[in-house]
């Protein structure tokens, strides 16, 4: 079903060849003023050819028992809970071809989840022994910009990063991921990265599925590919970047998981770093969607598919009957592209995810809720700044990423809005960092009830015009910026990110690392 084979990579360039020409090539054609299709084109179809849809539905022999992250367990010391991570690299069993070498958090593929509950200082301290300088990023999380863990925080290896903040949102499912600049891809693609579970009293008194792993499940998706030898082949860019043809959900290939309970709480994590997922039952039955990025809906959405793009977040909820098996799969989307650009960027695919296996006999649980959250719509009115931000290539507002670069300064306490545009005929997609927001309309129309509740990183249809609207809470700093970026992670690496400082009433930006700037 693929255009290529694993022998076909010795033909190619390698990765960091490849990655180089990509960039030069990049480069070159913007010098030259190159046109938006011919960028699109130099990204992966000139060199490779047309790519096939890969087609796994009903093909995956389903048998390994979901791997469960670990939830770590914080000390508690002068009044924070304080987490110990180290990065480090290992080996992972996936594949009878060989064990793979991964990357890990406290572990050798992916890391512990986390849980803090609102009002809780959180300490973490990261420990690099990867050998090679990376960071932690705390996606989602309202924080310090000097603990956001993005790529001024690095960690050097053998080095210790503290990071400390107190928790002060709704709960949430929230991730973790490293953010060097120009490196995120391959540090997330060889298996960094975490769920980071916010807790409240409010979500606690609704009565949800909460026995985690039993009912509430982490479910993180990512797309492999394998080499001849069971390693993970850093393979070839088509428009967003990787696409694997083999799903690993929470390091685990193949996956089965037991339902125990009547309902079930899924956690759903696109922790990959370029697909897209259509996300649907392998009978076509409705779920229900309770959360978004940031939390908790309003009230819960009959649903029977939900997009998820890479970094985004979902809790559904999955009714089981006693007995009965049903796969989680993704489904071909509509993405708004052309034909071409859709089966470039994998919207085409049709993939078997995990499957579950309900048992014979299932505990009872509560009715979901119908209202789960109160969410005060912010107020178009009271802006203090709107912002345009256009997509272009890999560019914002024309410019690649400059470390040394402020691109944005915001007034600490003050609602904006972004008008965020993807010029461009390639999917990409908006994460901010720091902030939750609301998407104010798509186009001028309102956005479908999936985008309704706070979100962090929202899909960019080609040629769309989305409309967010943010708070910027009580953090700031004007030395030390947050970023906002595209998290195809291709494309933020190539430099399709820009930094932002907020900044208190009148107070301008502070010279970074050293060198000046307007
Ligand atoms: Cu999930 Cu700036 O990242
Ligand atoms: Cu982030
Ligand atoms: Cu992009």
């Amino acid at each position: 079903m693929k255009n290529f084979n694993a022998d076909g990579r010795h033909q190619h360039p390698t990765l960091p060849q490849r990655l180089e020409l990509e960039r030069r090539g990049f480069l070159r054609l913007l010098g030259l003023g190159a046109s938006v299709t011919a960028i699109a084109s130099f990204t992966g179809c000139s060199f490779f050819g047309p790519r096939e849809a890969v087609v796994t539905v009903g093909q995956v022999d389903f048998r390994n028992p979901l791997r469960i992250p670990p939830v770590a367990q914080p000390v508690r010391r002068d009044g924070q809970i304080v987490f110990d991570l180290a990065m480090q690299a290992g080996t992972t069993p996936l594949v009878a071809a060989g064990d793979t070498d991964t990357w890990g958090i406290n572990g050798s593929i992916l890391g512990p989840t986390l849980r803090a509950g609102r009002g809780d200082h959180v300490l973490v301290n990261v420990r690099n022994e990867l050998g090679e300088a990376t960071t932690l990023h705390w996606h989602g999380m309202h924080l310090p910009a000097i603990a956001d863990g993005g790529p001024h925080q690095m960690i050097a290896p053998g080095a210790e990063q503290a990071s400390s903040w107190k928790v002060d949102q709704p709960a949430a499912t929230l991730w973790y991921h490293p953010h060097p600049h120009g490196q995120t891809e391959k540090h997330v693609y060889r298996g960094l990265g975490g769920m980071f579970i916010v807790d409240d009293d409010d979500e606690a008194a609704l009565d949800l599925p909460h026995a985690y792993g039993v009912d509430d499940v982490p479910i993180i998706v990512q797309d492999k590919t394998f080499d001849a030898s069971g390693q993970f082949l850093e393979t070839e860019r088509y428009d967003t970047g990787m696409l694997g043809d083999t799903i690993l959900v929470n390091g685990t290939i193949a996956p089965v998981f037991e339902i125990t309970t009547e309902r079930t709480r899924l956690r759903l994590l696109n922790a990959s770093t370029a697909r897209s997922y259509g996300f649907g039952f392998s009978d076509g039955r409705e779920f229900m969607m309770i959360a978004s990025d940031g939390g908790l809906l309003a009230a819960p959405i009959r649903l029977t598919r939900i997009q998820l793009t890479p970094g985004e977040r979902a809790e559904i909820i999955l009714d089981a009957a006693a007995g009965e098996t049903v796969a989680l799969r993704s489904y071909p989307q509509a993405l708004g592209l052309s034909d071409r650009q859709a089966l470039d960027s994998g919207a085409d695919d049709e993939l078997d995810i995990l499957l579950f296996r309900v048992a014979a006999e299932l505990g009872a649980s509560s009715e979901i809720p119908v209202r789960l959250a109160e969410i005060e719509p912010l107020e178009v009115a009271a802006v203090a700044a709107t912002r345009q931000f256009d997509l272009q290539s890999f560019q914002i507002n024309g410019q690649l990423m400059d470390m040394n670069r402020i691109d944005t300064v915001v007034t600490v306490d003050t609602t904006e809005i972004w008008e965020v545009r993807n010029g461009h005929g390639t999917p990409h997609n908006f994460h901010i960092h720091d902030v939750q927001f609301q998407v104010v309309d798509i186009d001028g129309r309102r956005p479908a009830a999936e985008l309704a509740g706070w979100k962090d990183t929202v899909y960019l249809p080609p040629q769309a015009t989305l409309r967010l609207i943010m708070r910027f809470g009580k953090h700031s700093d004007p030395a030390v910026p947050y970023m906002y970026h595209c998290h195809m992670l291709w494309h933020e690496d190539v430099g399709m990110m820009g930094q932002f400082v907020v900044v208190e009433p009148g107070r301008d930006i502070a010279p970074l690392d050293g060198s000046h700037h307007g």
